[in-house]
């Protein structure tokens, strides 16, 4: 088999780490989620954790530089090789263009940019209602509720709220995601491999419709 190297984009509160972490289960790759690391990395307390913090707190995003080279360090393990669902990256056009070059050593490409589109007011209730888990998994207090409220399903561990979910910062993400990421939708229009979804949908319905894209392609 090819490698699969799929992105996913989408504003703030799409539903793409949801589906990403369904989608690489079911393909049998990996989810590399640039925000997941940067949370890792703010965790553990490291230099790029606290460099990230205060971009990510404002709900701006981290410098390109420092982004694409986390993202290349992460894809110089071997996991990568086979294909990844990436979620939160790129989200400039600078990196969707150092994500074709890295992927040229891989002797690959961007095969789908499954597009998750949902309209503003339902992205801010999403947000406002999502519950984390230290590794990552998402849940919603009303769509997606953990078996036990604010405990992980997986682990047992307590889920907690993002610093960036508060509405004010929520607001701003959106609009920074129209500035510097939506430009994205036209850079992958032309190289004819966007696939718009409906995200409004139930979390399954919309899972139903990635697997059909993907399959397709
Ligand atoms: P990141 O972590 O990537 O955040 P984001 O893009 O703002 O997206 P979210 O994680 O908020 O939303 P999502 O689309 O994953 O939705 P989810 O599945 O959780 O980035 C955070 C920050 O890190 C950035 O602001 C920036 O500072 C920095 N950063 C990261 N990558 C960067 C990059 N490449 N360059 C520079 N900076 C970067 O779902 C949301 C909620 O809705 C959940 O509660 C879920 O249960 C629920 N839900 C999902 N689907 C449905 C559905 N169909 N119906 C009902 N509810 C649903
Ligand atoms: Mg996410």
């Amino acid at each position: 088999m090819t490698a699969m190297y799929i992105v996913m984009l989408g504003p703030p509160g799409a539903g793409k780490g949801t589906q990403a972490k369904k989608l690489a289960q079911a393909l049998g790759i990996v989810h590399v989620s640039t925000g997941d690391l940067f949370r890792e990395n703010l965790k553990n307390e490291t230099e790029l954790g606290k460099l990230a913090q205060t971009f990510m707190n404002a709900g701006e995003l981290v410098p390109d530089d420092v982004t694409v080279r986390m993202v290349e360090d992460r894809f110089s393990r071997p996991d990568c090789a086979k294909g990844a669902v990436l979620d939160g990256f790129p989200r400039t056009p600078a990196q969707a263009q150092a994500l074709d070059e890295l992927l040229k050593k891989f002797d690959s490409r961007v095969k789908v940019v499954p597009y998750i589109k949902v309209p503003d007011d339902v992205l801010v209730e999403r947000l406002s209602g999502r519950w984390m888990s230290q590794s990552g998994r998402v849940y919603h207090e009303k769509y997606n509720p953990p078996k036990v409220k604010w405990i992980d399903d997986v682990d047992g561990t307590p889920l907690y709220q993002r610093e960036d979910d508060k509405p004010e910062t929520v607001r701003h993400r959106i609009e920074v995601y129209n500035d510097q990421t939506a430009p994205l939708i036209n850079y992958y229009q032309e190289k004819g491999v966007l696939a718009e979804i409906d995200g409004t949908q139930a979390i399954e319905s919309v899972f139903a419709d990635l697997m059909n894209t993907v399959e397709k392609k």
